[in-house]
């Protein structure tokens, strides 16, 4: 049974990732991971704030920005609040670039193109087999356009590319007007792959105290029906290695992930609830279902869901669409 998988130009042993998490950030949850079976690690996030909020506070301080920024500032947690700070986050790959033999993929997270861009080539010199750059942004300002907000995401993609020589990808939110534009438009500004989706993060509400409640969710299957819809949108139509992440949690998610178009599935909320155990089981299953199911090579599924056989996608979107609202009769 053939599991190889393709992913940013560098051959992986099997298409089960580890996510961007926690879970690397200990050397022995990683290596029992890589025994289990994950073919890559992505590293947690290091993030623009963190790189940028040294010299903010200075300017805060010696320039007098305004005060609605100083108070800006002061939304982020303290640099003792991230798990690992810039000159560790360094180490720790070189530490796992020792420690595990599978391809480990830095992660810089970040908004605003910016000399904080410079740190993917020291992830790059610390051992990075790749870059995941993460843009989490949610918009507030009525005065910035979607095509705006857009050829921003760009600069900081052709940004961090400038400075690397390996392969990058881009984890993004689903939330763009037409995201094969912007797939291509991140494909020439520089990446090799695609991440989807980027989880997006909703806080609650406490009506008592009046105050926004952070909360993190780890996710359900549910979660990856919208990362299956746009997989098999943008399957065959950019030469972006796709990776799903979000709601992989069962053998059929994984079987639907490859067969939408995926080459990489990437796994958190799964290992965090049960351990390296759930992906040694998901691999099983996975392979036995393609013994099952006659199929000798990942290569034979992936994609045979997507859009690329359909003549006119949007048509095909827009005939479902219809059909599913006259399915509920009273
Ligand atoms: C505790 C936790 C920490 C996470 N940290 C990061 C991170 O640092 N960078 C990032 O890009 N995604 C991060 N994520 C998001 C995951 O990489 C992933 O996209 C998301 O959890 C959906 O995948 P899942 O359904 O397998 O959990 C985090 C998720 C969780 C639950």
């Amino acid at each position: 049974m053939n599991l190889k998988t393709q992913y940013l130009g560098i051959e992986l042993s099997s298409p089960f990732v580890i996510g961007a998490s926690p879970l690397g950030d200990d050397i022995d949850m990683a290596r029992r991971l890589e025994d289990s079976g994950a073919s890559a690690l992505v590293m947690h996030s290091l993030f623009e704030e963190q790189l940028t909020s040294e010299s903010s506070a200075m300017a805060a301080f010696t320039e007098g920005v305004e005060e609605s920024n100083a108070e800006g500032l002061s939304y982020f947690p303290e640099s003792a609040e991230y798990s690992l700070g810039p000159e560790d986050y360094l180490n720790h790959v070189a530490l796992l670039k020792s420690r595990l033999s599978i391809p480990v993929i830095a992660s810089l997270n970040g908004r605003t193109p910016g000399g904080w861009v410079g740190h993917a080539k020291l992830m790059e010199e610390a051992g990075a087999d790749a870059i995941e750059l993460n843009i989490y942004e949610v918009p507030t300002d009525m005065d910035e356009s979607g095509s705006e907000i857009e050829a921003r995401v760009l600069e900081v993609v052709a940004g961090v590319r400038e400075k690397l020589t390996i392969p990058l990808a881009v984890k993004l939110a689903p939330f763009y007007s037409s995201l094969p534009h912007m797939a291509k438009s991140i494909h020439l500004a520089g990446a090799n792959g695609l991440v989807l989706f980027n989880r997006f993060y909703q806080p609650d509400l406490d009506i008592e105290d009046l105050n926004v409640e952070p909360k993190i969710f780890l996710s359900t299957s549910s979660e990856i029906l919208l990362r299956l819809r746009w997989m098999a949108v943008l399957y065959g139509k950019t030469p972006l290695s796709l990776s799903l992440s979000g709601g992989v949690h069962r053998v059929h998610d994984a079987i639907k992930g490859i067969m939408a178009g995926a080459d990489t599935l990437q796994l958190v909320s799964l290992l965090l609830r049960h351990g390296p155990q759930a992906m040694a089981s998901l691999i099983k299953d996975f392979t036995e279902w393609m013994k099952e199911h006659d199929y000798n090579d990942i290569s034979e599924m992936r994609g045979c869901l997507s859009h690329r056989n359909s003549p006119d996608p949007a048509a095909f979107e827009r005939a479902n669409y219809l059909r599913v609202l006259q399915l509920w009769k009273v």
